[in-house]
């Protein structure tokens, strides 16, 4: 099985191929990392055979099934004058820094987009190019950032950082299974893509989710 992630999804990732070995204990496994810019030249030079990952661009040649929705949250340190705080206007931010992700990560466009519709300016102290950067960064008070909140659930089980209740927020994106379309599947790509698409809602943490953001994943 020869996989590519982003960045981004890998921790939802692995829990579902966790699953998946078991089910299938012989299967020889390649799983990169990298971000939405790599993950499309590793399908082009066929070091993949699936993609999960944000939207993928728009082409004739690329197949895209959603398998999942992937709220991006604004965290904090624990402790934060903002913690606890409910409704907090994007206009109180601007007192703040932000670490962010780099240029070619799906999370970066998106941010960007949402922040240009609302004709809003953050800060941006810092550029970070992994999930695990960012979270240390903002624990350690670096600054603000802007995670998925699937990548946060260690972090948010043990309270040392927390996601702040801002107007507008989350920023509800999606994840895609991508594929080629002028590529026959292997039978073992096949099947994990099966697995992805009709069992991935089940592994969702809900009740951590529901805890940081109010809400079920599958209500917003
Ligand atoms: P990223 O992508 O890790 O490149 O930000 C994730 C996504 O597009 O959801």
């Amino acid at each position: 099985l020869n996989v590519s992630v982003a960045n981004t999804v890998h921790y939802f990732a692995i829990r579902l191929l966790a699953e998946f070995c078991r089910r299938r204990p012989k299967v020889r496994v390649s799983f990169k990392v990298t971000n939405r810019k790599g993950l499309l030249q590793n399908l082009e030079d066929n070091a993949a055979d699936l993609l999960l990952m944000g939207q993928p661009p728009e082409t004739p040649e690329l197949a895209a099934e959603v398998f999942l929705k992937n709220p991006l949250v604004i965290i904090a340190p624990a402790g934060h004058p903002l913690a606890g705080q409910r409704n907090v206007a994007l206009g109180e931010l601007a007192h703040e820094t932000f670490i962010m992700r780099e240029m070619g990560s799906g999370t970066r466009n998106s941010v960007e987009r949402f922040l240009a519709e609302r004709g809003v300016r953050l800060t941006i102290s810092m550029e970070m190019n992994t999930n695990e950067a960012i979270k240390q960064g903002v624990e350690e008070g670096l600054g603000l950032g802007i995670v998925s909140v699937h990548t946060l659930e260690r972090e948010l089980q043990s309270g040392r950082l927390v996601v702040l209740n801002v107007a507008s927020f989350p920023i509800i994106r999606q994840w895609f299974i991508v594929y080629r379309t002028g590529k026959r599947l292997s039978a073992i790509a096949t099947e994990f893509a099966d697995f992805v698409r009709n069992e991935a809602q089940d592994f969702v943490r809900n009740d951590i989710i529901e805890k940081a953001i109010g809400h079920k994943l599958a209500d917003l």
